[in-house]
């Protein structure tokens, strides 16, 4: 994209923030109102640390780009934060995360089982949402993207502590966890512009391109010593501390010698690690560069996207899709 061109999407990006995130929010407020009270306190407590409500401006832009002026694309934008939220909620037990957003965790502050049911309670109430369009295809696409995101994360379990974990199994894990959401707000978008099947492809092809990198970039993130200073309300280092193998840590053994790798790898499995081990592991995969080799691999994900969108007509959302592209890899938290 040219510098001028970049500007002006980055101009817009903003405007679109602010003008949408406002209608995101009460369109899921009025939605979570209907929910049983011992569901929506916990449910709440979630939506009002914030969030960047990524999927549903995917939703709204991709659906306007491809010709789409329904105002239903709000409701399932925000169907798919409130399955997104769901997601969180069972996330943070399955990961024991104490923090969410900055604040306590819903499991730490409600406990686990008011947690995980809240998040079935969330799912049921947005897949009615969905629902009440009446397009078997919009409950197909988000009910695929479900069970990809169960998929993914039964997948990054199996593999935890385990740093005989490929590039490839690490793609398939993030494609599975992440990406297929992101996927699924670009779909909706699209179907509900009853968008060619070329188009409706395109669409895809960009979320999850979008998604893939987005995780990696998270990963990334994880390293940087500005992490513990951002106030993201995620601790530096949790992922090493709950054995996830990413591809900063994968650059990094990759340059071990076989004893030191051994070593690693018996620490690494035996969760032996103290929290100064934690510490100086992250600096020395960060000063090495391998937080930066993943943001090069996200990039190479982004360049798939924007090729993917290059079957988009040219309209103002078209741009601030490929600003999003720009924002996902320069993102510091
Ligand atoms: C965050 O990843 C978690 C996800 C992207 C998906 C979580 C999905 C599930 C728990 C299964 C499906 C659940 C439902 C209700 C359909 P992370 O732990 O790497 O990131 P974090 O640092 O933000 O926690
Ligand atoms: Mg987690």
């Amino acid at each position: 994209m040219k510098p001028m061109a970049r500007m002006r999407g980055l101009r817009e990006l903003q405007l679109a923030i602010s003008h949408e995130h406002p209608k995101i929010h009460a369109e899921i407020r009025r939605h979570l109102a209907t929910l049983p009270e011992n569901t929506r306190r916990t449910a709440e407590h979630l939506f009002l640390a914030g969030g960047k409500l990524l999927r549903p401006l995917l939703t709204l832009l991709t659906g306007r780009a491809l010709g789409c002026k329904d105002d239903g694309l709000y409701t399932l934008g925000a169907a798919l934060e409130m399955v997104h939220a769901a997601t969180l909620l069972h996330d943070d037990i399955l990961d024991n995360s104490h923090l969410r957003r900055g604040q306590s965790a819903a499991h730490i502050r409600f406990g686990a089982v008011p947690a995980l049911l809240s998040g079935d309670a969330l799912l049921a109430k947005a897949l009615r949402m969905v629902a009440s369009f009446g397009d078997p295809g919009f409950i197909d696409c988000v009910a695929e993207a479900v069970m990809r995101t169960a998929e993914g994360e039964i997948a990054e379990f199996a593999c935890l502590r385990d740093i005989s974990l490929s590039h490839e199994d690490y793609l398939g894990i993030v494609t599975g966890k992440t990406a297929w959401m992101l996927r699924a707000a670009c779909e909706l978008g699209a179907l509900s512009a009853r968008a060619e099947p070329p188009l409706l492809e395109a669409a895809a092809v960009f979320g999850l391109e979008l998604g893939i990198a987005f995780q990696i970039v998270d990963d990334a993130l994880d390293f940087y010593p500005s992490r513990a200073e951002a106030g993201t309300g995620k601790p530096r280092g949790g992922d090493l501390r709950e054995g996830k193998v990413t591809p900063p840590l994968l650059f990094h053994l990759e340059g071990l010698s076989a004893r030191e790798a051994a070593i690693f790898r018996k620490n690494f499995a035996d969760n032996a690690f103290s929290d100064a081990d934690l510490e100086r592991i992250c600096d020395e995969i960060y000063n090495k560069g391998c937080a930066e080799r993943a943001r090069n691999l996200a990039e190479e994900h982004l360049g798939q996207a924007e090729k993917a969108l290059a079957a988009f007509p040219p309209t103002p959302e078209h741009r601030i899709l490929l600003q999003i592209t720009r924002y996902i890899l320069t993102r510091k938290e």
